[in-house]
């Protein structure tokens, strides 16, 4: 099955196109049956990427949201004016009131719009708390299991509780797209909050035997302390992937690093960038 993967918003234009660079991810995934958008950015870039990459957000099948941050949520509604009526694919706690807290400041991060703005625009939300299948070859994750010691998560970000209290956000609700091809599975990552090895771990476990050709996306080793990064890029080995593309808040200074230890199988999913398999 040929699969096509497009990355629609990132932090960045990795192309001599006049795109749109803003901090949020969004992702185009197409193959002979269903095209896919995995998150939509903030909302500043999709539908002028789109265009300029010639990619019609009319003509999609379904979309997915890796989890509750406005930077992948934010332009689903300009999205939805174009398909109308499309099944959104997210797990339950992607309506969690996020905040990103430091020592001086307290950001509201969630999706900013409505549940029922987006239900009125056409949003049919199909809940995955588990992995499964929602097109031919292509699954979610669902929830994602942690099994690794050090990914420990980003401490700044947090969920505020019935009782008004800021808590650590388990971020229940992040996970990943996979597509089967050909040369094997292609994972895009959202923002990993619930760590990339447990991730594919998780993917491991769900689809035992299969091989991961590709992992694209945001790692979010950006914030990931040196400790967690190096043991990240250790256990990476042991999937043997062939392509590994970084995106959005793994950041300049890491993806660099990312590309002095994987050399050629390392590529930067900026906005623009393709991956044919
Ligand atoms: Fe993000
Ligand atoms: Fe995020």
């Amino acid at each position: 099955m040929a699969v096509t993967v497009t990355i629609l918003c990132e932090n960045t234009v990795g192309r001599a196109i006049p795109a749109i660079g803003e901090h949020g991810f969004a992702c185009l995934v197409e193959t002979p049956q269903a095209r896919i958008l995995l998150d939509s950015g903030q909302g500043l870039g999709i539908e002028r990427n789109a265009q300029v990459l010639d990619k019609d957000l009319g003509g999609l099948t379904a979309a997915v949201l890796s989890h509750g941050h406005y930077d992948h949520a934010g332009g689903f509604d300009q999205v939805l004016r174009h398909t109308g009526p499309l099944d959104l694919f997210a797990h339950p706690a992607i309506f969690a009131e996020r905040y990103s807290r430091t020592a001086h400041s307290l950001r509201f991060i969630g999706i900013p719009q409505r549940r029922e703005l987006l239900e009125t625009l056409g949003a049919r939300f199909r809940f995955t708390p588990e992995f499964c299948e929602i097109a031919p070859q292509v699954f979610v994750t669902g929830r994602v299991e942690r099994t690794t010691d050090f990914e420990s998560g980003d401490p700044n970000l947090v969920v505020r509780t019935a009782t008004g209290d800021f808590v650590p956000d388990p971020f229940d609700d992040d996970m990943a797209l996979v597509v089967r091809s050909e040369r094997g599975l292609i994972v895009v990552l959202g923002c990993a909050h619930a760590g990339m090895i447990n991730t594919l771990r998780h993917i491991r476990r769900q689809l035992p035997g299969e091989t991961i050709h590709a992992v694209l996306g945001g790692t979010h080793l950006g914030p990931a302390g040196p400790e967690q990064f190096r043991r990240t890029l250790e256990e990476l080995e042991v999937f043997a992937i062939e392509k590994i593309g970084v995106s959005h808040c793994t950041g300049q200074t890491r993806a660099a690093q990312v590309r002095e230890r994987l050399g050629q199988r390392f590529f930067f999913a900026s906005v623009g960038a393709v991956l044919e398999v």
